[in-house]
């Protein structure tokens, strides 16, 4: 099987740099439209796909981004390897703002989303115990190391409904009583979605502030996290650069089975 890499950009990532071939396509989905046309070409000899999560000039809140046509049209155009680029707070004072976090795991606090392609007349469980791939986050991972990026590999992300920053007494819960590493707007249904397509998934999360909790920050302020971000999406786009080389144009079966995940997960009978 070919690899095909699909990113997808979250704030203060639009483009990438360097494709060969690039050209912008608009692919339809019965989910609907997809937040922007994908950018697709070669890097280093291996298919990619690119997706600004909000669309290019950022019109999508993370409550409306169409997050089941986005998974969706990056499936239909033959992507086999998600890799997710979105900015987030810490509630670690040794993860900074600049730093990447290789999230592995997900507590979804949102609530204003369609979370699944099934639903009447298509039932499927599929397992999110381990809601991102090892082998991808590792190949992440390696990438940023490689960057010279300080990178945490493993993380819990916060996935939160917004478009409102949290409370004090919220930050706090997420950091001391929940155990959260980072907290974000945008990863979940995403990462369930991608489990659902089958798709391997990876979180690069950037940090951009310590949210509410840290008592010499204050609280967070979007000109501060957009000041970050201009650094960090650089950083991104050479961590995404160096994927290819990493990753190989061959693709043996996901060896967490990410691409498998439907084998024992529909219940509804052919034909019912
Ligand atoms: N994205 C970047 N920083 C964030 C924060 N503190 N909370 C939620 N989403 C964020």
């Amino acid at each position: 099987m070919q690899t095909m890499i699909g990113v997808i950009g979250g704030s203060g990532v639009y483009q990438i740099d360097g494709l060969e071939g690039a050209d912008w396509v608009t692919v339809d989905s019965p989910f609907g439209a997809p937040s922007d046309a994908i950018l697709t070409g070669r890097l280093g000899g291996v298919p990619m796909a690119f997706l600004p999560r909000h669309g290019r000039g950022h019109v999508h809140t993370p409550t409306s981004v169409p997050y089941r046509a986005n998974i969706d049209a990056l499936k239909r155009l033959g992507v086999t390897d998600v890799i997710a680029v979105s900015a987030c707070g810490s509630f670690r004072e040794e993860m900074a703002p600049g730093d990447f976090v290789i999230v592995d795991q997900f507590i979804d606090r949102t609530f204003a989303r369609e979370k699944s392609f099934f639903g009447p007349g298509l039932v499927a469980h599929v397992s999110v115990a381990h809601p991102t791939c090892p082998r991808l986050g590792a190949a992440c991972a390696a990438a940023a190391r490689a960057e010279g990026i300080t990178v945490h590999e493993g993380g819990t992300y916060l996935a939160m409904e917004g478009p409102q920053f949290s409370s004090l007494a919220e930050s706090r819960l997420y950091r001391e009583v929940w155990g959260c590493d980072v907290i974000g707007m945008t990863n979940m249904p995403e990462a369930k979605l991608a489990r659902e397509a089958e798709l391997c998934y990876a979180s690069v999360a950037m940090i951009t502030d310590y949210d509410s909790w840290h008592p010499e920050h204050g609280s967070v302020d979007i000109t501060q996290i957009v000041a970050t971000l201009t650094g960090n999406a650089d950083k991104a786009r050479a961590l995404v650069a160096r994927l290819p080389g990493l990753l190989g144009p061959e693709r043996a079966p996901c060896p967490h089975g990410c691409d498998r995940a439907l084998d024992h997960a529909i219940l509804t009978a052919p034909g019912a």
